[in-house]
């Protein structure tokens, strides 16, 4: 195939990939079988690998999602993003209605149209569009500035990457939510049970959660979809509307998922009784509502009623009581974690809320019972709100009958006996050797994003700190079969798959090593920030917290754990004896490519878009910043620069042009 021919056909394909997807995944009709699909899916795939001249980022091959990431760079929004006022209570919302017609200057008795909408509980995201193609999604942030989310908002399956229309609008500003539907939640919380990764708390916590991944692989199995409500801004386009209600139908016809419980109501009497509806139906809906939203539809209207600081006036949320229930608190027992701090639990009278049987709930800290004035004996509130784990919310005081204990936390761990010590807001086991403490720190330690040591489940790991065997986590290394064989519940199958494992987590990243120290407040996100910015072990163990504060993501807690952590001489023996036992790290980065890991700002006019470059560095590995400072390794300079040019020069900053940065990608 010639490269022309190539050319076209991608094209082709790419155009009716994009096609299907939006008969299957907006309007849920297909068109064609999944087999014809997949085979133009696979077609194109090979074409792309073989030309890789054609990359485009919108490609619908993205959806199985990119190269990974090494950090969200910062988007501003062109517009703010806002949050909406809250009401609760029926009257809350006659009452915006009246505030509604009184700024208008309009009589009580006229009748305001209202654009009715399900309150997504998800997370919100800011989208752009220019000539028909998504250029870059962003998170609200704090409203003002948003991180770069596009390479996994580009994996969602059901928003399209280019409108499947004739004459898209040249510029498209829009807000939509990102949501897992119930089952999905459900079914990434079973895997992340049975993988002994803690659970995410509800479908919200589970889809920002996907949204910030680093790696869009990872965000592709999520099954996230995205519901579009809100058109921000739109520029160059054939057809005016004038209505929140016709705004909806449009985003319809560019092709973009929309909710099909949007209603125009006549008059806040019909949304209130519209939200009395959904709210009876909100059980059997695929994904979490928290409310409705009300809003004028009437776009000259809502010009004159404006916008508060923080939220439109032409708006309100009206939210759905949240899943309570009133219960009794029976005991408060202490768990202790990895970290060895000392968690409260309470221990419920069983009680059913909304479905789900519950029984503990999690009082966080000494300081939550002392700001809720939480005692044992107690009536309580308990809230679930879709939550997995579910929160007290308050005393009942007046059933309160003299028999109430106050908790106290222990004076010894419940674990080891060893005294327990303050240490901010927490109460800690001082023995760094508790049982329980290490019993954590291994389980962590073998998790999949650590040191992924297949098979090492909590039986085995229980059994081998309770006989003494692994005193801390460096003795895993030392392990042999018949050790392991001669615990309960261990075959020579099973001993030999371990000590395979074992031995084959030997070699690491750097990344995944820091990760599973377990330092406290360090995730696997920090983690990564830590390795990119330190290179290797020795010069992490010599950071100073000046050194670690200047790492965009690393704040003063992190800071303090993380310096506190390698000033304490067992842990360095520790990461002394895993090193003499074999441990590596493989540079994850340097194997891909020779940009993998180095960051690069563009300035002026180059031959292609800045996103085209942008996502080419990206797909090697490289980063792109916005800034430049001392730190940057590239200026990449094309014609008529602005001040950057300067800067870089100042700094020492290597400056190279378009094809330099072409030649050390093929290089
Ligand atoms: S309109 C200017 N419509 O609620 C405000 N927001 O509490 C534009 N949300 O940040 C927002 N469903 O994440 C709008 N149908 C809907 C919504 C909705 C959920 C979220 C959104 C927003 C938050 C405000």
């Amino acid at each position: 195939m010639t490269k022309e021919e190539a050319k076209k056909r991608i094209n082709e394909l790419r155009k009716l990939l994009h096609y299907h997807n939006y008969r299957y995944y907006v309007l849920d009709d297909p068109v064609i079988s999944d087999a014809e699909y997949d085979a133009m899916m696979e077609e194109l795939k090979k074409l792309e690998k073989e030309f890789p001249e054609f990359y485009d980022p919108n490609s619908p091959t993205v959806k199985v999602g990119g190269e990974p990431l090494n950090r969200f760079e910062k988007v501003e929004h062109k517009i703010p993003m806002l949050s909406l006022e809250d009401g609760f209570s029926d009257e809350e919302i006659v009452e915006f209605d009246r505030r509604v017609k009184r700024f208008l200057g309009l009589s009580p008795d006229e009748i305001i149209d209202y654009s009715v909408e399900p309150k997504f509980d998800g997370l919100s995201i800011n989208l752009i569009y220019e000539n028909g193609k998504l250029t870059t999604a962003s998170t609200r942030g704090d409203g003002l500035v948003g991180e770069n989310v596009t390479q996994n908002i580009r994996t969602i399956r059901n928003l399209p990457l280019v409108l499947p229309i004739e004459n898209p609008p040249e510029y498209l500003d829009l807000q939509g939510e990102v949501l897992l539907e119930k089952d999905e939640f459900k079914r990434i919380n079973e895997e992340r049970l049975k993988e002994g990764l803690p659970l995410f708390a509800n479908p919200r916590n589970a889809a920002a959660g996907s949204v910030r991944q680093l790696d869009p692989k990872e965000t592709a199995k999520r099954n996230l979809i995205m519901i579009l409500y809100y058109i921000r801004d739109i520029k160059g386009f054939s057809k005016e509307i004038s209505r929140q209600s016709e705004a909806l139908n449009l985003l319809k016809e560019l092709g973009f998922p929309i909710s099909d419980l949007n209603r125009l109501c006549h008059g806040v009497d019909e949304a209130i009784s519209y939200k009395k509806e959904l709210e009876a139906k909100r059980d059997t809906l695929p994904y979490e509502l928290d409310g409705i939203v009300l809003k004028v539809d009437r776009f000259d209207y809502q010009k004159q009623l404006g916008n508060t600081t923080k939220s439109p006036r032409w708006a309100i949320a009206f939210k759905f009581p949240a899943q309570q229930a009133t219960t009794k608190i029976k005991d408060i027992e202490v768990n202790v974690g990895r970290t060895g701090i000392l968690t409260p639990v309470a221990i419920l009278e069983p009680v059913n809320i909304g479905g789900v049987v519950v029984s503990r709930a999690s009082l966080h800290t000494m300081d939550e019972i002392e700001k809720k004035d939480i005692m044992i004996g107690d009536t309580v509130f308990v809230q679930r709100a879709g939550d997995v784990i579910p929160e007290v919310v308050k005393v009942v005081k007046d059933l309160r009958d003299g028999t109430q204990k106050k908790f106290k936390m222990p004076d010894f761990c419940p674990i080891c006996g060893s005294k327990v010590v303050k240490d901010g807001a927490y109460y800690r086991c001082s023995n760094i050797n508790c049982p329980k403490v290490l019993k954590e720190s291994i389980k962590h330690f073998v998790s999949r994003k650590a040191m992924n040591i297949d098979g090492f489940g909590d039986k085995i790991i229980e059994q081998l700190v309770d006989k003494g065997i692994v005193k801390d986590v460096s003795d895993i290394y030392k392990l042999d079969k018949e050790t392991l064989m001669n615990l309960d519940r261990v075959g020579e199958k099973l001993a030999e798959n371990l000590i395979t494992a074992i031995s084959r987590s030997k070699g690491t990243t750097f990344a995944k090593f820091i990760y599973a120290l377990g330092i406290r407040h360090v995730g696997e996100f920090v983690a990564k920030l830590l390795a990119e910015r330190f290179k290797n072990l020795e010069n992490l163990k010599k950071a100073t917290k000046e050194q670690l504060l200047e790492i965009n993501g690393v704040g003063e807690e992190i800071a303090d754990s993380v310096v506190s952590f390698f000033s304490e001489k067992k842990n360095l023996e520790t990461i002394d004896k895993l090193l003499s036992y074999g441990i590596h790290f493989e540079d994850e980065t340097k194997k891909k490519s020779s940009i993998a890991g180095k960051s690069f700002v563009f300035t002026g006019t180059l031959s292609k878009p800045r996103e085209y470059f942008k996502e080419l560095v990206e797909k090697h590995g490289g980063i792109v910043r916005n800034s430049v400072s001392k730190n940057l390794d590239y200026l990449v300079v094309g014609e008529n620069p602005g001040s950057k040019l300067q800067k870089a020069q100042k700094a020492g900053v290597n400056i190279i042009t378009e094809q330099e940065l072409l030649d050390m990608l093929e290089g």
